[in-house]
């Protein structure tokens, strides 16, 4: 039933639309002209290792698109408004990485070389729930901002640095708010916490594949693999110990 004149609560959701709006920018505040600081084998390997990074914000951006109708059917407007902001954040991590492909003349791995990353979006949607999408999508959050901060610490002062900070902006948004409305979902619904935790191991199992294969150009650019992993797990952990997913239920066997 679609609601004309919805309640709109003062909720901390609505906070963070706010701050969406007052946070975007755009690609043009980007100085395209600062130095790229990359030498030739660094560019194609900064292509190679951002091809799932790149194609996580393309997904993003169409994930939200779809869970958004799933939002406002069940009269979630704060959410969904929130979510629009969202959409445009990851819409513009496309452009802007986009431009920068351009910008260092060089392609992201074709599809033959994307088997795993394929494997990691559908996993992502694999049910069309929109928790189970939200839960996804602050896994691969906490990767973005891992990565992204790793990458803008290897940089300083080149261009993907100014990209980058800009970016991780934006991705603390999308984890404050995935954590907040997850916590709500799960203290009516603590049933999915043992999917969510099924999602995890098979999102994380799917990063590492993928990023086994990218080591070399991972060490080029400056990342320390295990390094970034035992950040990234670690931060997952606080998230499943915060949202109390391990926890077991109330009527289950102790
Ligand atoms: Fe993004
Ligand atoms: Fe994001």
């Amino acid at each position: 039933m679609i609601r004309v004149f919805p309640r709109i609560s003062d909720s901390k959701v609505m906070e963070l639309f706010r701050k969406g709006v007052e946070g975007q920018w755009s690609a043009a505040l980007i100085d395209w002209e600062h130095p790229i600081h990359l030498d030739h084998h660094e560019r194609q390997a900064f292509a190679r290792v951002l091809t799932p990074v790149y194609l996580g914000e393309q997904t993003a951006m169409v994930g939200a698109s779809s869970v958004i109708p799933q939002f406002f059917a069940a009269h979630h407007t704060e959410a969904q408004l929130y979510l629009a902001t969202f959409l445009l954040d990851e819409a513009r991590h496309f452009e802007t990485l986009t431009r920068f492909y351009h910008k260092i003349d060089r392609r992201p791995l074709e599809v033959r070389d994307l088997k795993e990353i394929f494997r990691y979006q559908a996993r992502l949607f694999k049910s069309r729930d929109r928790l189970e999408w939200l839960w996804g999508i602050l896994i691969s959050d906490i990767l973005a901002r891992h990565f992204y901060g790793t990458l803008v610490k290897a940089h300083p002062d080149s261009l993907f640095a100014q990209i980058g900070s800009r970016i991780l902006l934006d991705e603390a948004r999308h984890l404050a708010f995935a954590e907040l409305y997850l916590k709500d979902a799960l203290a009516r619904q603590p049933q999915l916490g043992s999917k969510f935790l099924v999602m995890r191991d098979d999102l994380l199992w799917l990063m590492h594949t993928i990023y086994a294969a990218l080591r070399e150009d991972a060490r080029v650019v400056g990342i320390d693999g295990s390094r970034l992993f035992a950040a990234v797990c670690d931060d997952i952990e606080k998230k499943v110990r915060r949202l109390r997913l391990a926890e077991p239920l109330e009527d289950e066997p102790a």
